[in-house]
């Protein structure tokens, strides 16, 4: 079976004056191949020393990723905040906050980057403020019906008193999704909407003012040199009108995806029928915000090059998914439905059809992503024998815990598997050199509000923050400068070997497999390809060829044969292989 990755000019999601070719340009823009490395800000390279990685830290450590061979950073956000939720609660949306450097470390970063040919993306966070966003305290200070509350989800409380909550909504962090304000006099005042922690109030995204500030946001990053952003939160903007009650089925994940049985669609490539969805949360993926993102697809047309918008959006199917990257929205969104799916081989095939014919139906690519800073890590969670809804983490007394050699070999073959497909990947600091979730965290070191506001029943992500490992021997592991102890999260003790240093020029190293992986996959135009599934393997195999390369992975326990005839050069193994079968959980790339 052959899919096609070009657009279908049948599909009546395409706007009807402009065909497909038109708006989405020759079609050879950069991000629709593109591999886009996540730096974690805090837990990447600290500078200076106080435990909190910086920008002059990223900026010392660019050559390094020019050496990995990826071709874009994209930078979870620096911008001023009380760090509630880890730089997620924005206080000054044009401006660096001091823990992470200035503006001018900023342009220096994207300048080396630059220089060295790697695009940056910076994270851009629409869906909520800090509450000491000076916005947000203007609302506090001004009066209820003011144009200043207009700007949030300000509503009065039910009851004669006004001290029941507006609605039944739960906050993804846990705990609910309104906090009442005190009035200046002392009295209590109306109640404000805030989907993740109640640092994070909700923007009023029907208010023209708010999209007007935004668009202003945008210009002040498009004018330094940035190409692009992802997109906080991006299916979370708009809320059902009169915000009715609603309880989320038991089986949605924080973020509003589900679990690993997550829906691809209907048939691969179709979506004429909103009607088929399955039902909506009422603050999650309304139609209204799509508006939202024409005008930003607008704004950034107004510079040049090919500027890019990535759409965290957790929404299933992803037939509806592809509605972000309609040819006048963003280029891209994360396909977390890929990044759910289990270690099973039937299940990869069905995402990996539907996302490439429902990403097709709207001219845009397919996107893979097996890990990011929300998620538990995928060396940890492809062997995790218990179910794990998102945003949950794990801990020590987590059930189903990982073993840690099945787990790293899984990732290996994993990632394998990902880097062959055409479209876009993106990989997350860390998981190049095959890092765990750290499970084993003090609970008086964690840090993500989901700890706090479930009362300690979900750990939450800090895990897969953990700053990373550069050199062994060192007391940071090189994080941060030469004698410094300072980690903002504890390091494990057993990072040694998994130091980048460590790994650097190791045949067989994660590090190394990495690196391959990324050159063939330039080498062999695998990004710009087209999947051809190959028949006659059993059920627990992924076989397909893309531009001439073929990639056999063996997801299960029994050994495979290698094809006897045909392609010949071994290009890349994720384990090394000692005899010509694939044994379990290995994933070979054929020449
Ligand atoms: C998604 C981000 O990736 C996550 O880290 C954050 O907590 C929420 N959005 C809220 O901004
Ligand atoms: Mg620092």
């Amino acid at each position: 079976m052959t899919i096609e990755t070009s657009p279908d000019p049948e599909t009546p999601e395409v706007p009807e004056t402009e065909a497909v070719s038109t708006l989405i340009g020759t079609g050879g823009e950069w991000w629709r191949s593109a591999v886009i490395y996540q730096i974690y800000p805090r837990s990447f390279s600290d500078s200076d020393g106080d435990g909190i990685g910086d920008l002059p830290g990223i900026t010392t450590r660019l050559d390094s990723l020019a050496e990995l061979g990826i071709d874009a950073i994209w930078l979870s956000p620096f911008m001023t905040s009380p760090q509630h939720d880890a730089g997620y609660d924005v206080a000054d949306y044009c401006d660096v906050d001091p823990i992470f450097g200035t503006l001018a470390d900023f342009d220096l970063m994207l300048e080396k980057a630059h220089a060295l040919g790697i695009r940056v993306i910076v994270d851009l966070v629409p869906n909520h403020t800090s509450w000491d966003h000076a916005w947000f305290k203007e609302a506090l200070a001004a009066a209820p019906g003011s144009p200043e509350r207009d700007r949030y989800m300000f509503r009065d409380g039910k009851g004669p008193n006004g001290d029941e909550m507006p609605n039944n909504w739960e906050s993804v962090f846990g705990g609910p999704m309104w906090e009442r304000v005190t009035n200046p006099d002392g009295t209590p005042g109306q109640w404000y909407l805030h989907i993740f922690d109640k640092s994070q109030p909700d923007l009023n995204w029907e208010n023209p003012w708010v999209r007007e500030r935004f668009h202003d946001i945008l210009r002040f990053w498009l004018d330094r040199g940035v190409d692009g952003f992802r997109v906080d939160v991006a299916h979370g903007m708009i809320k059902e009108a009169g915000l009715p009650d609603y309880t989320p089925p038991a089986d949605a994940g924080s973020m509003g995806g589900g679990t690993a049985d997550a829906l691809v669609g209907l048939e691969p490539g179709i979506d004429a029928d909103a009607s088929a969805d399955p039902p909506t949360p009422p603050y999650w993926a309304q139609d209204g915000v799509h508006d939202i993102f024409r005008g930003w697809h607008s704004v950034l047309e107004e510079y040049e090059g090919e500027r890019v918008l990535c759409a965290e959006a957790w929404v299933e199917p992803l037939t509806k998914l592809a509605r972000w990257v309609r040819p006048d929205e963003m280029q891209q969104a994360f396909n977390f439905t890929y990044l759910s799916a289990g270690w099973d081989a039937a299940e990869l095939r069905t995402v990996i059809d539907g996302s490439i014919a429902a990403f097709a139906t709207v001219g845009a690519p397919s996107t893979w992503v097996l890990s990011n800073h929300d998620v538990v890590r995928h060396a940890s969670r492809l062997a995790l024998e218990a179910e794990n809804l998102q945003g949950a983490g794990i801990g020590p007394n987590s059930p189903g815990l990982p073993d840690p050699v099945v787990g790293l070999r899984r990732a290996r073959a994993a990632t394998s598997i990902m880097l062959a497909l055409p479209g876009s990947a993106y990989v997350y600091q860390g998981e190049e050199l095959g890092l765990p979730e750290v499970i084993d965290l003090p609970d008086s070191a964690r840090q993500d509000p989901t700890w706090f506001r479930t009362d300690h029943e979900k750990y939450g992500r800090d895990g897969c923050r953990v700053p990373i490992p550069w050199e062994a021997g060192s007391p940071t592991y090189g994080f941060g400068p030469a004698g410094s102890t300072a980690s903002w999260l504890p390091q494990p003790g057993d990072w040694d070997e998994l130091a980048r240093a460590s790994q650097e020029g190791v045949a067989d190293s994660t590090l190394e497999l990495y690196k391959r992986a990324l050159a063939l996959r330039s080498l062999h135009g695998l990004g710009t390809g087209t999947l051809e599934w190959i028949p006659g393997y059993g059920p627990e195999v992924i076989a397909f060829r893309n531009n001439g390369v073929t990639v056999i992975a063996n997801l299960g326990q029994t050994p495979v044969e290698l094809p006897a005839e045909g392609p010949g050069e071994v290009l890349l193994t994720s384990e090394p292989l000692n005899e010509p079968a694939l044994p379990a959980d290995t994933a070979i790339w054929l020449l």
